[in-house]
């Protein structure tokens, strides 16, 4: 993390050289005041007017920061959460240089996507973190109905598909401390105008792109709003702990029931089975070929049919 605060402040000239030949002694978070800043800022695409006009939410969102570029979002949106940054504060980049996608692996975050991460402190266990990801899946879903997008479906656990390709991702992150979670972040990304032209072959065949699907230029801005609402009405549901009205939208829109899958769960060898559901805890529930049942709580699932 230090690293990319640094990277950041150098990138945008905000640290002399001075202080970087000193940078040792001194405390990551006595930047803090200086990320805050530089994201008080809008970019050329991303304007802070255009999200907030009309902004129907109490919470979610009154708090922006908007970058050029960061190596992730997520990580800014830590760094803030840890320097007083609260409930509902918004991080957002034009581009990313290094985002984390799930399971290790990276995520291209060119120019012309929406790449956002969201600072929330429920008073939850970790049991409960999974069901923040199932409820964004749910916030993306009916933030793409709202413009327009009805063929969007939800692979579990995070997948945003239209049409059978991937068009977005969410990774959720906790920041804990002594086994208690002092926040999640929830980091989104959307591939809205991007080109994957530029993209490795193997993602070119998985990846699609709202442009795309719709033959249309997206309005970023909007789409960003809209998501901001939609988050901020399942986040409520959350806190209020109506777990079970999550699950119900989420199973209204999901992939993955119903299909033959190979599961990947880490440290464990894949197998096939077939999905029944999702349970309460949001973990997937798949009928092996020997009949018993499996609780995927996390991983990956590759459909086979
Ligand atoms: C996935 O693998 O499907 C999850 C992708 C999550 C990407 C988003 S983009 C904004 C935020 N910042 C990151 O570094 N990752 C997330």
């Amino acid at each position: 993390m230090q690293n990319e605060i640094i990277k950041l402040l150098k990138k945008e000239e905000k640290l002399s050289e001075e202080t970087i030949a000193e940078l040792s002694n001194i405390e990551i978070s006595d930047f803090s005041d200086s990320v805050k800043e530089l994201g008080k800022n809008e970019t050329a695409y991303i304007k802070r007017e255009e999200i907030l006009k009309d902004l129907n939410t109490t919470y979610i969102g009154k708090d922006m920061y908007i970058f050029n570029e960061v190596m992730s979002t997520n990580t800014i949106a830590k760094f803030l959460s840890m320097n007083g940054v609260g409930n509902g504060a918004v991080v957002i980049s034009e581009k990313q240089t290094k985002a984390r996608g799930r399971s290790g692996k990276n995520w291209e975050s060119p120019l012309g996507g929406v790449w956002l991460s969201i600072i929330l402190n429920p008073n939850v266990t970790h049991s409960k973190i999974p069901l923040i990801t199932l409820a964004t899946g749910v916030a993306v879903e009916n933030t793409l109905k709202r413009i327009g997008i009805q063929n969007a479906e939800i692979k579990w656990p995070n997948d945003i598909l239209i049409n059978d390709k991937k068009v977005c991702g969410i990774l959720t992150e906790a920041i804990t401390s002594f086994n208690t979670i002092e926040s999640v972040i929830i980091g989104v990304g959307i591939d809205a105008n991007i080109t994957l032209k530029d993209f490795p072959e193997e993602l070119k065949e998985k990846m699609t792109t709202l442009n795309k699907e719709t033959g249309e230029k997206i309005d970023e801005n909007l789409l960003i709003k809209t998501f901001l609402e939609e988050f901020e009405k399942i986040s409520k549901q959350f806190m209020n702990e109506e777990y079970e009205n999550i699950l119900k939208e989420w199973r209204k829109h999901s992939y993955t029931i119903g299909k033959i899958v190979e599961v990947h769960e880490p440290f464990s060898k894949p197998y096939d089975g077939y999905v029944l559901g999702i349970s309460r805890d949001g973990s997937l529930v798949v009928e092996k070929i020997d009949g018993t049942l499996e609780k995927v709580i996390s991983g990956e699932c590759v459909i086979k049919n």
